[in-house]
């Protein structure tokens, strides 16, 4: 049965909802097999899925474990997820914007693994702050503050969880469908009402094309449409790394200098995009008038007030957020004009320095990162500091030619 749904994937034939359970369900019973799973989702890679056949795995997804149920908190719940960039920390910037304005924000949000952390990581550098809150706590915070960012509670789309394991080492974490299903089945358990989606495209993403990230962003949107949740997306580059720091504790510290309106350039017009689209279906008005509203709050400085209350509620201490790392400054060994930053290059090497985690039992040093110190198009002199590297790792080794091109 399982090596006949194989084969009729693999002749390019459409399955059925029955199917696809079988094979998926099977594999999270441990009935089927690793490599039978791998075979099957290189089949997926290679041949594609139908809508129909989307909706159903999708489906298969969200039931494979529990469903947030919400309602209990007024308002529009609306959530935000990225597939994934170097240095991405708008999560720390945009829930506090929107939560200003009034729209309630109640993320579940990760750990992270592979070359970054993930926004509980970056959260639980701030000295004393609590990432695992009890469903009573929960509910008091969104009902008190209305934003709370914690820790799975539950266990949300287990299936998807163990098929992005084995997607992960089997070259199959591209494929549109794959992608798709696996967001939103993660957004749609977690009891969001309505959903931004933010797509990264470029060397440092999942995506390398604009046509692809055009793909995914239709097939969120059927299927947020097949389940009654609108979905508004975002496709945004990760050529170059988000914003000037990359590692736990750098990253809260420039979420911090955004909201105090310190810092311009793509990662707060990224946030202000992210955040105006929340808020604009999170009150049902238009995306200009959203705008205005979050603009002015992070002028007035209503967000960096929420973002603080935030923290002070998780017991976090902001005021205790030095880095204790050694510092190493990249020089450049040329002159010239700074033509790229490699994104991907940046995120292994913030790993390398102890940022990041390689299995779930390793340990992250949240002092620890990358702090690029110019911008692409700058001239640059020889001698010029180029990064700073924070760790503390003795001597850490770098390659400086696969993170700058000089010429
Ligand atoms: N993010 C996800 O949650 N799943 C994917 O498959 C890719 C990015």
């Amino acid at each position: 049965m399982i090596l006949d749904i194989i084969s009729k994937k693999a002749n390019k034939y459409e399955l059925t909802r029955e199917e696809l359970e079988t094979i998926f369900m099977g594999y999270l019973n441990d009935e089927v097999k690793d490599y039978q799973m791998s075979a099957f989702l290189m089949a997926i890679c290679i041949n594609d899925m139908s809508d129909s056949e989307v909706f159903a795995l999708t489906d298969i997804f969200i039931k494979s474990g529990d469903v947030l149920d919400l309602s209990f908190i007024d308002g529009v719940k609306v959530d935000k997820h990225s597939t994934g960039g170097v240095g991405d920390k708008t999560t720390l910037i945009v829930a506090p914007l929107v939560a200003s304005c009034g729209v309630p924000v109640i993320k579940m949000s990760g750990r992270g693994l592979g070359y970054t952390g993930g926004t509980i990581d970056k959260l639980e550098s701030i000295p004393g702050f609590i990432v695992n809150l009890s469903e009573e706590e929960i509910t008091k915070q969104a009902k008190d503050i209305g934003i709370v960012i914690t820790s799975q509670t539950k266990d949300l789309a287990p299936l998807d969880k163990k098929v992005y394991a084995l997607r992960d080492v089997t070259a199959t974490t591209n494929s549109i469908p794959l992608i798709a299903s696996s967001i939103m089945s993660k957004k749609i358990a977690g009891g969001a009402d309505k959903i931004v989606i933010d797509i990264k495209v470029g060397s440092g993403a999942l995506l390398k094309t604009q046509e692809e990230a055009e793909r995914l962003s239709s097939l969120l949107i059927k299927i947020g449409t097949y389940y009654q949740k609108e979905v508004r997306t975002v496709i945004s580059n990760m050529d170059v790394p988000l914003g000037y720091n990359v590692g736990n504790k750098l990253e809260v510290l420039e979420a911090i200098e955004v909201l105090k309106g310190n810092e311009q350039g793509k990662l707060l017009d990224l946030s202000l995009d992210l955040a105006t689209k929340m808020v604009s279906l999170g009150k049902g008005i238009t995306e200009k008038e959203a705008l205005k509203e979050v603009k002015g709050n992070l002028e007035s400085g209503k967000a960096l007030n929420k973002f603080l209350e935030f923290v002070k509620y998780q017991h976090g201490d902001v005021n205790n957020l030095s880095i204790d790392a050694k510092v190493y400054n990249i020089k450049a060994n040329k002159s010239g004009v700074l033509k790229d930053i490699n994104a991907l290059a940046i995120a292994k090497l913030s790993e390398s320095l102890g940022a990041g985690r390689k299995s779930k039992e390793d340990k992250i040093d949240y002092n620890a990162g990358v702090v690029i110190r110019k911008n692409i198009g700058d001239e640059i002199k020889e001698g010029d500091v180029l990064a700073s590297l924070y760790t503390n790792i003795e001597n850490p080794t770098f390659n400086l030619d696969k993170a700058f091109e000089i010429s």
